[in-house]
């Protein structure tokens, strides 16, 4: 059985929702505290595991880019100043051996569209999908969580949790199958992308993935829909037809950093953590 090192990095959205901050800077770029939320995500993924990782891009992200490359004269500086304490906080050892790739998704058709620019690399394994904007604390993480669920089960797993029921058309939505005894995995029935009413039940899909390769092959004949974009909930719901997917209720704590109120939230959360120090 292969190992999941590859993890995909969707940051070519438009962070729409966080102008004008986002208008010269990428939303990922944004500091919980004194860290880019990115770099949460990356730690994450790295800590599972992954050994590369590959970001969908556009021209407006360079700054990710650049946030993952060495840079040899600050760390000259900090050390000729006595400040080497900083050295792990811009060049940092845990990523030190880990492949960092970049594809452009030249326009925004959708997160399904910019999953599908990471074919190529990613080619008949299976693999993570990450959204930084959803910052989950937890030990083990979430991805951690939903690697051990598909060594187990052999299958696409998708991360699960429950939300209040007028947050249901926000998310994707899924309906489960009930395990005969107490799991945290649920084998999925359907999925739904932003139901405007009638959600399958009150269990909403969240940015963290562990996909077969198989889904490129749906992904290559979608249409785009909600939004006019091409949809990865759509692809998962037509490899449901084929094989069979699961959900998992991971356990941690989640702040949807896509948002103003999840941020603000995120903030405050890790603020109170230093002020307690
Ligand atoms: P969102 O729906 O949160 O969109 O994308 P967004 O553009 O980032 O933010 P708003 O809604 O305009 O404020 C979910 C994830 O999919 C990626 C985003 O970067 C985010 O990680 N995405 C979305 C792409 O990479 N490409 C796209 O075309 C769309």
């Amino acid at each position: 059985m292969k190992k999941i090192t590859k993890a995909v990095f969707p940051v070519a959205g438009l962070g729409t929702r966080f102008l004008p901050a986002t208008k010269a800077i990428p939303k990922e770029m944004l500091p919980i505290i004194d860290k880019p939320l990115i770099e949460y995500a990356v730690e994450e993924a790295v800590n599972a595991g992954i050994t590369e990782i590959i970001f969908i891009t556009s021209h407006t992200k360079r700054a990710i880019e650049d946030h993952f490359d060495q840079n040899f004269e600050l760390e000259e500086k900090l050390i000729n100043s006595g400040k080497k304490d900083f050295v792990d906080k811009i060049n940092r050892d845990i990523f030190q051996n880990i492949k960092f790739t970049y594809v452009r998704q030249k326009s925004q058709n959708g997160l399904g569209d910019a999953i599908l620019h990471s074919e190529h690399l990613i080619q008949d394994e299976s693999f993570a999908i990450i959204l930084a904007d959803d910052l989950i604390i937890n030990n083990p993480s979430c991805i951690s969580q939903l690697i051990s669920a598909y060594d187990e089960n052999q299958c696409s797993i998708i991360g699960l949790n429950e939300v209040p029921e007028h947050e249901t058309d926000k998310y994707g939505m899924v309906s489960v199958e009930e395990p005969s005894s107490p799991s945290n995995s649920f084998l999925l029935k359907d999925i739904i992308e932003k139901p405007k009413s009638n959600a399958p039940s009150n269990l909403a899909v969240v940015g963290r993935y562990v996909l077969s390769s198989k889904i490129f092959k749906y992904l290559k004949n979608l249409k785009p829909s909600i939004g006019d974009e091409v949809q990865l909930t759509d692809a998962i719901k037509l490899m449901l037809y084929d094989e069979n997917v699961m959900g998992y209720m991971y356990e941690g704590k989640k702040f949807d950093c896509g948002s103003r109120h999840g941020y603000v939230n995120a903030i405050q959360y890790l603020a109170k953590e230093i002020l307690n120090d």
